[in-house]
């Protein structure tokens, strides 16, 4: 019933693991793709070993978490080891990258080309690190960049990820589709800040964070919906997802794939299986025999 195609790729199920959301070691994302995820997508990786933002960092709040973990990691540059481990993830595995130049960006997908990941997704949304939504602020800014990507990606496809801190997810879309993007992410978290009354101060130490989890996935299905409508590209949609029917939904606003990120916070490890499986059971429920069938159900 899930099985799927994306791309060309065949995967289980159209359940994606989120980028950042479990790091990049490939003891735990291959435990992922063992438990039951369709692909995975690595933490974003960037040019060069970043600390991150300083704790507090994450906090919950009623209906979401707000991060600004300030994408923490080790540069490409000492990828190398684990790239070469994850040759054995026995999903597709997607890598995410990030640079603060169009030259840092070609830099990464140079030295990722080696190890032939499935896709390439450009983090162009993150909200938590000062330039991390530049290449997002203009959409012809972002149709040179991902141009300029998709030259040196040779085979591997591009997958821009969109942030929802822009005035037109139509208008950003629709540029990555003519910077030659193969597929699109929608979305990456929403600009937010949660303050502790008593003591008067945003609670994380940065201020502001990307807002995730349920109270973000309206928000991300819009702007699948409004992608899907705008370019007609296959989509991972991604934002709030925590059950089979936030999957279903997303599907029938367009997404092809759906990413889960904060879910496995609320539902733990076994998030993938157990979305899995409550879509086969609403799709048996509604005589639904494939995934074809309803991706986007909710337009015309
Ligand atoms: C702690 C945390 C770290 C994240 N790090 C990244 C990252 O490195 N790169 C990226 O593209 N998105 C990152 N994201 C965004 C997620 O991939 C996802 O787009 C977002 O959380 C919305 O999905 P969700 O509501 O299912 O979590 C991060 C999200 C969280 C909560």
């Amino acid at each position: 019933m899930l099985p799927t195609e994306f791309l060309g790729i065949k995967l289980k199920n159209p359940l994606v693991l989120a980028s950042g959301i479990l790091g990049t070691s490939p003891e735990i994302l291959i435990r992922m793709a063992e438990s039951g995820a369709g692909a995975v997508t690595m933490k974003s990786i960037g040019p060069v070993e970043r600390e991150g933002n300083i704790n507090p960092n994450i906090v919950e709040f009623d209906c979401g978490l707000l991060n600004a973990m300030g994408l923490p990691g080790p540069g490409y540059k000492n990828m190398a080891g684990k790239m070469e481990e994850l040759k054995n993830c026995p999903v597709p595995l997607f890598a995410s990258i990030y640079g603060s130049t169009v030259q840092d960006f070609v830099d990464i997908v140079k030295f990722l080309r080696e190890y032939r990941p499935a896709a390439i997704e450009l983090d162009i949304s993150c909200p938590n690190k000062d330039d991390g939504l530049s290449f997002s602020a203009d959409p012809e800014t972002t149709r040179q960049l991902v141009s300029e990507v998709r030259k040196h990606s040779g085979s591997i496809p591009v997958i821009p990820k969109l942030t929802p801190n822009t005035s037109s997810i139509p208008l950003l879309a629709e540029a990555c589709r003519k910077g030659g993007a193969d597929a699109l992410n929608a979305i990456n978290t929403a600009s937010g800040m949660v303050i502790n009354i008593e003591a008067r101060k945003p609670v994380l130490k940065y201020k502001k964070g990307g807002v995730s989890g349920p109270a973000l996935k309206p928000i991300a299905v819009r702007c699948v919906y409004e992608s899907y409508e705008a370019t007609g590209l296959p989509i991972i949609g991604t934002g709030g997802v925590t059950t089979g029917r936030d999957a279903i939904e997303m599907i029938m606003a367009g997404a092809s794939l759906v990413g889960i990120g904060s879910a496995l916070y609320y539902r733990g490890l076994d998030a993938f299986r157990l979305i899995a499986g409550e879509m086969e059971e609403w799709m048996k429920n509604n005589n639904i025999d494939s995934l074809q069938d309803i991706t986007g159900a909710a337009h015309g």
